[in-house]
């Protein structure tokens, strides 16, 4: 059954491409993927079946990259992400993060397993799949020399979106973004923020039913990125959007998903909301640096009932997860056992705290 095709002849609307077959909706989502200009020849990019629109909007099964070479960047993951759905991948440099990503918008072949955006296949269905999403790349890739409007109009005529159309949505996106003083001037000239709203203004051109933010908030000074988080989170509102990001930051993973993948090593080690991943660490943290041996320390806590089964040490400091009673009972309990400490403290958990523990890493300086 074709899914994407090519029609000829005077194109009304939007609604041609239901002449590829009656399965496919005539309203609702399904039309806003097809791009036509009265007259002209025209490409089908996208059509949702009715039966797809239940569907995840990214659904992903035993996915692997291992690139030439043998460096073996994904090692199989699986996940699904719902439609409208803030999904993140939190981890550290050289995850996978990128990989995935590059293999979810079909910039990157994987080398087995399969992955599907709204319905659509990433391999075998690739431009339909490219369709439905959007992406902004770590790596930025703003034509530095035209100005901000001339970029988003590049990008809104590659995606065959009508100038007058065009020209609205970048009306509409402009304020929104902050870019509506700056859409008159060379993209070399604005921040690094700035060039990063620019970004993303232009890939919700097409209003992506998935978009993907690859680091979108790296290389960014504190300020700026607190405010691009700020829009970042905005974008919840539109619709029923589906966004995935990657980040190696904790409190953006924190703030803005619904879930969050933890990447290490090419494999999702660990994948919930953040509370639920935070649940298993208890109220607080009392974190113990111990002088002599930490897993020495840990043992003799444990037998002493100050430290339970989910504490743990790496290298010299233990990590004691507290869930009834206050922090500071823990730190006096400790006293008691005459164990050389460095320092204790206690602390709200954090999702580092759930890397560290099952990875043996921080991720902050992983
Ligand atoms: N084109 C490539 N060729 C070979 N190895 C690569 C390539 N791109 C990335 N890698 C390697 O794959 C691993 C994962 O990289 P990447 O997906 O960029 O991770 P992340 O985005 O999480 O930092 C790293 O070890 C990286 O060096
Ligand atoms: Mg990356």
């Amino acid at each position: 059954m074709p899914r994407v095709g090519e029609l000829s002849g005077p194109l009304v609307g939007c609604f041609h491409w239901t002449l590829l077959s009656q399965d496919y909706r005539q309203d609702g989502m399904g039309t806003r993927d097809v791009t036509c200009h009265a007259g002209a020849r025209c490409f089908v990019l996208a059509v949702t079946k009715e039966e797809d629109m239940d569907k995840d909007a990214i659904a992903v099964q035993g996915l692997r990259k291992t690139y030439p070479g043998g460096v073996e960047a994904v090692k199989g993951i699986n996940f699904d992400v719902d439609a409208g759905e803030v999904f993140g991948l939190l981890g550290p440099n050289g995850a996978g993060k990128s990989t995935t990503i590059g293999m979810l918008t079909t910039t990157i072949v994987p080398t087995s397993g399969t992955a599907r955006l709204s319905g659509f296949d990433v391999v075998t269905e690739p431009i339909a799949a490219r369709a439905a999403s959007s992406v902004v790349f770590q790596e930025q890739v703003l034509d530095r020399s035209l100005t901000g409007r001339r970029n988003l109009a590049t990008h809104a005529r590659l995606w065959g979106l009508a100038p007058g159309l065009a020209s609205t949505r970048i009306e509409q996106t402009a304020g929104p973004f902050g870019l509506a003083e700056l859409l008159d001037r060379p993209v070399a000239g604005y921040s690094g923020g700035e060039r990063r709203r620019l970004e993303i203004a232009r890939a919700l051109l097409s209003q992506p039913r998935v978009l993907f933010l690859d680091e979108p908030t790296v290389g960014l000074d504190p300020r700026i990125r607190f405010e691009l988080l700020d829009l970042i989170a905005g974008l919840r509102e539109r619709g029923q959007m589906t966004i995935m990001l990657t980040t190696h930051y904790l409190d953006e993973a924190e703030r803005l998903c619904d879930r969050v993948g933890i990447v290490h090593e090419g494999r999702i080690v660990a994948l919930d909301t953040p509370p639920a991943l935070l649940a298993g660490l208890g109220r607080e943290i009392v974190e113990v640096r111990v002088r002599g041996n930490g897993p020495a320390g840990l043992a003799r806590m444990r037998a002493n009932g100050v430290a339970g089964t989910d504490a743990f040490s790496v290298g010299s400091t233990i990590t004691i997860p507290v869930h009834d009673a206050p922090g500071s009972v823990v730190i006096a309990a400790v006293d008691t056992l005459g164990i050389a400490v460095d320092v204790i403290s206690t602390r709200a958990p954090t999702l580092d705290d759930v890397y560290l523990r099952l990875t043996g890493t921080r991720l902050a300086v992983a």
